[in-house]
C-alpha cells in the first residue's frame, strides 16, 4: 500500500504530465498555422510521449493499490510569438517538470518507499534526455534566428521524429 501523501503527489504528477501533453498538442496546432508541418508533427509526437509518461504513473498508482484521482487539466497557452518563443517555453516547462520529479524523489526517499524511488529514477533519466533534446533544438533555432532556409531545414528534420512506446 502506498503512503497517502505520496499517492497525492503521484496523482498531481499524473495531472502535470497530462497538462504537458495538452501544452504540446496546443503547440502542434499553433505551429501548423505557422506553416511548420515538421515541428507541428514533432509536437504531436511529444504529445504522445507525455501521454505515455502519464499512463506509466496511472498504472503504477493502481499497481501499488493506490487510488487514481483525475483532476482538471488547465487550458494551455494557444499562441506564441514564434518558433523560438515556443521552444523557449518548452525548455522552461521541462525544467519545471524536472524540478517536480526531483521533489517526488525526495518525498519517496523520505517515506522510504523504494519502489517509488525506482520508478521515479526512470523519470529522472527521461528528463535528462528530454531537457537535452529540447535545449538542442532551442539553440539551433536561435542560431538561425528562427527563419529562412535554416528553419526550412530544421522543420524537415523535425518531421522525421517517431514515437517509441515506453516500457
Ligand atoms: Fe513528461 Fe516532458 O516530461
Amino acid at each position: 500500500m502506498i503512503n497517502s501523501k505520496l499517492e497525492q503527489e503521484l496523482n498531481n504528477q499524473l495531472n502535470a504530465e497530462l497538462y504537458s501533453a495538452y501544452l504540446y498538442l496546443s503547440m502542434s496546432a499553433f505551429l501548423s498555422t505557422k506553416n511548420l508541418p515538421g515541428f507541428s508533427h514533432w509536437m504531436k509526437v511529444q504529445f504522445e510521449e507525455e501521454q505515455a509518461h502519464a499512463m506509466k504513473l496511472f498504472q503504477y498508482i493502481m499497481d501499488r493499490g493506490g487510488m487514481v484521482t483525475l483532476q482538471e487539466i488547465k487550458a494551455p497557452q494557444a499562441e506564441w510569438k514564434g518558433i523560438i518563443d515556443v521552444f523557449e517555453n518548452v525548455v522552461n516547462h521541462e525544467a519545471y517538470i524536472t524540478e517536480r520529479i526531483n521533489n517526488l524523489v525526495d518525498l519517496a526517499l523520505e517515506q522510504k518507499d523504494h519502489a517509488t524511488v525506482t520508478l521515479m529514477q526512470w523519470y529522472v533519466n527521461e528528463q535528462v534526455e528530454e531537457e537535452a533534446s529540447v535545449r538542442d533544438i532551442f539553440d539551433q533555432l536561435k542560431l538561425i534566428d528562427g527563419q529562412g532556409a535554416g528553419l526550412f531545414m530544421l522543420d524537415r528534420e523535425a518531421r522525421q521524429r517517431t514515437f517509441t512506446p515506453i516500457k
